[in-house]
């Protein structure tokens, strides 16, 4: 039985483990690069662009897979489940018109008005400058300026982090809409933030346990925006600053959102929806929806899951993932990325790291932006390697991987406090403020 898996980052490496644990199981991989982890699990892998829906097609028309798991949104971006779909290949992952939902903030927020959803933050979207001053206005200046399409986490600016006068939000929306046209305009919340996925075959839906990630390259959330440094969960599946009720309202906007796609586009959703929470006084708000599984998320959730996750595909693909057990264990999870010196701004690139000395008995070790060459194992200029713990204990999860991680030798770091005692009683705190 093979399968076809688009991408090769850490979150693809997780995907893949995940799916090599059913026997049968036979993998191809179409990359950028050669993550050594994908190449020991694959029948094969070929390098090419993941971006280019004709190469992957062609690829895909040899190895006539049974499924492809397309991991990254760009090749959803560009309609790759569309294409494969008319080669008989079903995709783990939405159609172009369903991964707006990712693609462009401006439809995600108008769907969720149609569909009568109300957990987007106040919002309008603009595709020229008029009406914006009067808008900023309105919302008193607490807002976030997010451009319509994929920027890659980069293009969102809030205020007070990124800009502060009226004139700087100003400048910036005229960038925005003279240059790739679209720009949202939203009220800025305060609270933790989380990530709910959930799987789902277009009319069922099996939730994924919460996981927080950790965008700020620094220790104690300073400095730049990142893809993440690393993510963490708990054995309840649940997070330290929610309740039930936070929780059962993400699956329930998850749920919602996927039937609304359903509904409108008369085709189901099939592939992982990703809900970024962000948990406020009184109750969650949404704050943006991917079509995928979330990176570093993926690492913690593939980590964890009990289940065979080829028969999660399947009931995916053939719309009863109903009757399909999805199990996660009930243990903490953490993962830690290891990334170039100077990422995200100015990344040291093709330096060679050792990571021979990490003991992947007690953690797991995930590659990402790295390419396995003759000189050894090479930094490529993104995140790196990811490393995850499991436990029952949060707090002992976190010491495993902090021990293990900095086994690796070469130009890199890492955050030390992700999933951390003082770090998590200081996340927990600021929620309790917020909902005082
Ligand atoms: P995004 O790329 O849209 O996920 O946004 C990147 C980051 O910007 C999020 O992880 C949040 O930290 C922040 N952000 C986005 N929207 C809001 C909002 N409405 N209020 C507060 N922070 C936000
Ligand atoms: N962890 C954030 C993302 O995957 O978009």
């Amino acid at each position: 039985m093979k399968i076809l898996l688009i991408g090769n980052g850490a979150r693809e490496h997780a995907i893949a483990a995940a799916l090599k644990r059913n026997k049968e199981c036979q993998l191809y991989c179409f990359a950028s690069a050669n993550n050594p982890g994908i190449i020991e699990l694959a029948e094969d892998i070929k390098i090419g662009d993941p971006n280019s829906v004709e190469e992957v097609v062609d690829y895909a028309k040899q190895i006539e897979p049974e499924m492809a798991w397309i991991g990254p949104e760009a090749p959803l971006e560009k309609g790759l489940a569309d294409y494969l779909a008319v080669i008989d290949i079903p995709s783990v992952g939405p159609k172009k018109e369903l991964a707006q939902i990712e693609t462009s903030k401006g439809f995600a927020r108008d769907l969720l008005v149609e569909y009568d959803i109300p957990a987007y933050p106040k919002y309008q979207n603009f595709d020229s400058i008029d009406g914006i001053e009067g808008f900023i206005e309105e919302l008193d200046m607490n807002i976030v300026l997010k451009p319509d399409g994929l920027t890659g986490g980069k293009g969102v600016k809030v205020v007070g982090d990124h800009f502060k006068t009226k004139q700087e939000a100003l400048d910036y929306c005229k960038e925005v809409v003279e240059g790739q046209g679209k720009i949202v305009i939203e009220e800025k919340l305060v609270g933790q933030e989380f990530s709910l996925m959930s799987f789902c075959d277009g009319d069922h839906i099996q939730h994924m346990p919460a996981v927080q990630d950790n965008k700020r390259a620094y220790e104690n959330d300073e400095g730049p925006n990142t893809g993440g440094m690393g993510s963490y969960s708990m054995p309840d599946h649940s997070m330290p600053f929610l309740d039930q009720d936070d929780i059962e309202t993400a699956q329930e906007i998850n749920f919602k959102v996927m039937r609304a796609l359903h509904a409108k586009y008369g085709q189901p959703y099939k592939g992982i929806l990703y809900g970024g929470f962000i948990a406020v006084a009184d109750g969650v708000k949404l704050i943006e929806y991917n079509a995928r599984l979330g990176d570093p998320e993926a690492m913690n959730i593939c980590t964890l899951l009990e289940s065979d996750l080829v028969e999660i595909s399947r009931g995916i693909i053939n719309g009863d993932l109903d009757q399909k057990e999805v199990k996660f264990a009930n243990k903490a999870s953490v993962c830690k990325y290891a990334v170039p010196e100077g990422y995200p701004d100015e990344p040291v690139k093709n330096m060679p790291i050792d990571v021979s000395a990490i003991d992947q008995k007690k953690v797991t070790l995930y590659y990402a932006s790295v390419d396995q060459t003759e000189e050894g194992l090479m930094l490529k200029g993104s995140r790196a390697v990811g490393v995850v713990a499991l436990d029952d204990d949060l707090y002992t999860a976190e010491k495993t991987v902090e021990e293990q991680i900095l086994k690796i030798r070469g130009p890199v770091f890492h955050r030390a406090d992700i999933g951390r005692k003082d770090l998590t009683e200081k996340r927990i705190k600021m929620q309790e403020d917020v909902r005082s």
